[in-house]
């Protein structure tokens, strides 16, 4: 028996090309006649989903719940056998990539801006991810650009709305819909990642004080905190903050960094916490954040790995490879040398780390914007970053007896171990597009001309001379495909092994950011002094001098970055 399915006439919009992470836009943009539906059905015309099961979730931001009735309708009328939706549209970033992978899903629906805001006058985000459990490569999300551009109809079955409350399996006109808990095979997922017992008996010992706090920036991470943290290693409610999801995220802005993040950053600092930790809307990024200690998510990244072998995961399965997005330090790559690991550098984005764990070649990677993950699944993973942290410092106070080791210590070893690389991330933005454009042409300039090649800036403050060594515009091909993605960043290296990235941000949803990365590396015998500096103090001449070649104020037209990171 065939369903009833009505034909919707519709016209194209022009703007529904998605970027890094799907498609974003202001939740009014959203909101406008047959707009969401179309972007829908251009999903479902760039792909083959008839006869399959598709898992739908998200943030829980503004306008999820609209737009889940609106997949549900749109998805049975293309043939969409099965939906495994996330109570109350709830499903983080992670915990989708795991839904789909472990119930073998054909895709899913993540409704999403990540660490965008939201309410309804924020943004909103529709992001397609593949049967790997990762976000679509460009080869189908240019499809989907493509279906929009000329969509004259689109497809719906009439049905009542599903009450997105209630667990259970459903039939919905030709389809069914089993609404899941949206926690529990996260949580299983990373217990039989990480050393719970060891965690647990570190944290609930009485012999010395770790506080933790966790805040979740009433995203949506707060009810898979309260689950690992509270219920599985028993630490006490206390330990964990704004872990409500909103849908506005309390008018926040869900990003874990030390601007945005103040919530946390002040209660860590106030009480003396000696773990603190947050994540952004969706769950994917995180920050880890002790007293007086903060952790760039390049050493993050490069630390984790040097542990691996503490985390069961890892311990039994080997390490496969290791790899950094390119802006993101080279910390990493200085543990993979010494342990005889292969290690990538791919362009900013998670979507290439995917190919690569699909191969067999890449268990760990990280980016500096606060992604660190594994390939467990195929999404960055906030969450997990945190309860790695917490597994390496139960492995670390193990072998302490008579000192409590906290981040701080463990930072100091593998400084001490590796040497250091000062990172710090100025971002620019919402700045004119045409400004941008213009600083961009400056580098080509000089990159095509090699004016800049051999030339020696002296910072006037700190005195330090930096001689650069070449100019590039990055550009990767993947090993495992092929596939070539070019215009990446443009790089300044210079003579001491020092770098500056800039790049064009690729997820804002209106003007265009600039970000300017910075690196600079020191030795493990530079001593104490030296290697114990900020990254502001470590760093200050080069980025008088990074300032100062690409004359980034003056094609800008702004004195100060909008964010430091
Ligand atoms: C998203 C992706 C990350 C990527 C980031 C870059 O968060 O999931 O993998 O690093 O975007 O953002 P940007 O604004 O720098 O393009
Ligand atoms: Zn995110």
């Amino acid at each position: 028996m065939t369903y009833p399915v009505k034909e919707i006439p519709t016209k194209p919009f022009t703007d529904q090309k998605p970027g890094t992470s799907g498609l974003r836009k202001r939740v009014k943009v959203f909101q406008q006649e047959h707009y969401t539906e179309n972007f829908i059905q251009a999903i479902f015309d760039s792909i083959d989903a008839k006869g399959q099961t598709l898992v739908i979730g998200g943030d829980g931001r503004y306008y999820s719940p609209e737009t889940v009735q609106i997949v549900l309708k749109i998805g049975s009328a293309n043939g969409v056998a099965r939906f495994i939706v996330g109570k109350d549209s709830i499903l983080s970033t992670p915990a989708a990539s795991n839904v789909i992978r472990k119930y073998k899903a054909y895709g899913g629906i993540l409704l999403t801006a990540s660490h965008n805001p939201g309410g309804p006058d924020n943004d909103f985000g529709i992001k397609y991810n593949v049967s790997n459990g990762g976000p679509a490569p460009e080869s189908v999300t240019n499809k989907m650009f493509e279906a929009s551009k000329n969509i004259s109809k689109y497809f719906i079955i009439e049905q009542p709305e599903v009450n997105l409350s209630r667990i259970g399996e459903f039939t919905y006109g030709p389809s069914k819909v089993s609404i899941i808990d949206s926690v529990t095979d996260y949580t299983t997922l990373l217990e039989g990642i990480f050393d719970f017992p060891l965690i647990k008996s570190f944290l609930t010992s009485h012999t010395h004080d770790f506080r933790v706090l966790f805040d979740g920036l009433h995203g949506v991470t707060g009810p898979y905190a309260e689950s690992i943290l509270v219920d599985k290693l028993g630490l006490s409610k206390a330990s964990i903050q704004n872990c409500k999801p909103l849908p506005d995220f309390g008018g926040g802005h869900p990003d874990p960094n030390l601007t945005y993040a103040h919530s946390l950053v002040e209660v860590v600092e106030s009480k003396g916490i000696e773990f603190g930790a947050a994540s952004d809307g969706d769950g994917d990024r995180n920050m880890i954040y002790g007293k007086g200690a903060f952790v760039t998510p390049s050493d993050s990244v490069a630390i984790i790995a040097d542990w691996a072998d503490v985390i069961p995961y890892f311990k039994k399965g080997g390490v496969k490879g290791l790899a950094r997005s390119m802006p993101t330090s080279k910390a990493i790559d200085l543990v993979a040398q010494k342990k005889g690991f292969e290690y990538f550098e791919v362009p900013t984005g998670w979507k290439f780390f995917g190919n690569l764990m699909d191969a067999g070649r890449l268990s760990i990677c990280g980016e500096e914007s606060f992604g660190t993950g594994s390939d467990h699944i195929r999404e960055k993973d906030g969450l997990w970053a945190v309860i790695a942290w917490l597994n390496i410092l139960a492995a670390a106070n193990e072998d302490s007896p008579n000192k409590l080791l906290g981040i701080n210590d463990v930072l100091q070893r593998h400084y001490i171990i590796y040497g250091r690389s000062f990172f710090s991330r100025y971002d620019y933005e919402e700045v004119s597009s045409e400004g941008a454009s213009a600083m961009v042409d400056h580098l080509n300039q000089a990159l095509s001309s090699g004016s800049l090649n051999d030339t020696t800036h002296k910072s006037s403050s700190t005195s330090e001379s930096f001689t650069i060594s070449g100019l590039y515009d990055f550009a990767y091909t993947d090993p495992i495909d092929g596939s070539v993605s070019k215009n990446q960043g443009q790089v300044i290296t210079f003579s001491d092994g020092s770098r500056v990235v800039f790049r064009l941000s690729g997820t804002g949803s209106s003007g265009a950011t600039v970000r300017m990365y910075v690196e600079r590396y020191v030795a493990n015998d530079a001593g104490d002094a030296e290697l114990g500096k900020s990254a502001a103090d470590g760093l200050k001449g080069l980025i008088e001098v990074a300032l100062e070649v690409s004359q980034l104020k003056k094609f800008l037209k702004v004195e100060e970055p909008t964010v430091i990171t």
